[in-house]
């Protein structure tokens, strides 16, 4: 099994054994398999009665346990805009492309296509956790969270709030009441399908502050509060945003600002881009102890910018990846961890070497960061004793399909795949990796995708 160990450091159990129960959490994980075998047959032994129907999962050849991958900004209904974004940037793409498609969603039945489809090709991508943004209607909020539910997929959902005219009035809230209604009606219904927010929970999410008109950011700071929920959110991701919002909130110190002062930067706060905050604005954002989503790809479509992740992690800062669909091309975490990489590339080349994410953190931004972005990083994120088993099989070398010349599943040849060291198999995976080799995920123990590589659990314990 891989994962990280910290901010800069991988950890590889390359005889690993990890022991999952009935619930999905983690019981025991041994380093070493070969010569910790005594002492894990030892504890199968002495818990004899919970063990015995245990089932194992092997891993062979060129394969690894990964932690599920955290996608901490993604905009579900905007699936079938991915990759249509041509030379727009921020406010004109969400006019062109982003607010016609999202009002297409006051159809349940096309909701429920597009959402089913979606959270299959997440899932597909080792993604195990994600921070939805669903539309303005409750009704297609609602199936969203159903299907994450049904699916076992961990999810954060949350109704879009937007009651400014920025939005065309064929696609906004009629006032602040009816956004908070249907708000508070689709954090209702998510509380009653989930009561114990153990996959899905609501979150409580205005557009971004040119959206919503003062009096219903302040409605939705005071509607977190009182329901204890997550906000979500878009922050200083392109120079003409910010410019729209001096000029919609006078009085506001900065964009931050405008959050700060509409009780809106929480522990709970995750804020999507972060891409031009002034040095004054991190401050507030570390002070509250708001969360940022990095969303590299969105990033470079939309020409957002690049933001200075290695910087804000030297302040401190808590950061995960979002692919942000569809500002985002791509719905794979994996590919996000590859453009987080390039974009702080592109950023020393700029500035200097200091601003370089290495393999090791961008990973750790994937599924660490994003734990502790959506605030389970006491639950995923990494395997311990005591946490949920959300995690990925990841299988490299290429296979040969069934029904070839020879009629069998093989592994590339040994001198392109598996000559490495185990890092450097990671590496690769990480720079040339993609959904085939992410044969099988689980979340909190379910099996909820694998692919035809999966071979299963075998016998009994
Ligand atoms: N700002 C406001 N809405 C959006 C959106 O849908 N996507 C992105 N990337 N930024 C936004
Ligand atoms: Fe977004």
């Amino acid at each position: 099994f891989v994962h990280s160990r910290s901010l800069t450091e991988l950890e590889i159990g390359e005889n690993g054994a990890i022991g999952v129960d009935e619930n999905g959490i983690i019981r025991f994980v041994e380093r070493d398999f070969h010569e910790g075998f005594e002492k894990l047959m030892a504890y199968v032994e002495e818990n004899k009665d919970e063990w015995v129907h245990a089932k194992v999962v092997k891993i062979e050849g060129n394969g690894f346990f990964f932690p599920g991958f955290i996608d901490t900004h993604v905009h579900a209904p905007q699936h079938p805009n991915t990759g249509l974004f041509g030379k727009t940037t921020l406010l004109d793409w969400l006019k062109k492309y982003t607010f016609p498609m999202e009002s297409s969603f006051s159809s349940l039945p096309r909701a429920h296509r597009v959402y089913q489809n979606f959270v299959s090709r997440t899932l597909s991508h080792g993604t195990t956790t994600c921070s939805y943004f669903a539309t303005i209607h409750v009704p297609a909020t609602n199936a969203l969270a159903d299907i994450c539910l049904k699916r076992g997929q961990r999810a954060f959902v949350g109704r879009v709030c937007m009651n400014s005219d920025l939005s065309p009035e064929y696609y906004r809230d009629e006032s602040v009441e009816s956004s908070v209604r249907d708000s508070k009606a689709s954090i209702d219904y998510i509380r009653s399908i989930d009561p114990n927010g153990e996959i899905v929970k609501p979150i409580v999410t205005p557009r971004f502050s040119p959206s919503c008109t003062p009096d219903c950011l302040s409605a939705m700071g005071k509607l977190a509060q009182e329901t204890d929920t997550h906000i979500q959110t878009h922050i200083s991701e392109n120079k003409g945003e910010i410019a729209l919002v001096q000029e919609l909130f006078p009085s506001s110190k900065s964009y931050a600002d405008v959050y700060d002062t509409h009780g809106l930067l929480t522990p709970k706060t995750i804020l999507a881009h972060a891409v031009h905050l002034s040095p004054q604005e991190r401050k507030i954002i570390l002070a509250r102890k708001s969360k940022i989503s990095h969303c590299p790809a969105s990033n470079t479509a939309i020409t957002s910018g690049c933001a200075p992740i290695r910087e804000l992690l030297n302040e401190g800062h808590t950061i995960g990846l979002g692919t942000d669909i569809s500002g985002g091309f791509h719905p794979s975490i994996l590919e996000n961890v590859r453009q987080a990489i390039w974009v702080s590339r592109h950023l020393a080349i700029t500035t200097n070497d200091s601003a370089k994410l290495s393999t090791e953190e961008a990973l750790y931004l994937a599924t660490r960061g994003g734990a502790a972005v959506v605030g389970l990083e006491e639950k995923v994120g990494g395997f311990e004793v005591g946490k949920e088993w959300d995690a990925q099989m990841i299988q490299l070398g290429e296979v040969k399909q069934e029904g070839n010349e020879d009629g069998i599943f093989e592994e590339g040849p040994v001198d392109v795949f598996g000559w490495e060291s185990w890092a450097e198999r990671v590496e690769k995976w990480v720079y040339s990796g993609d959904d085939r080799n992410t044969v099988a995920v689980w979340v909190r123990g379910r099996l909820v995708h694998n692919t035809s590589r999966y071979t299963g659990a075998e016998g009994t314990a």
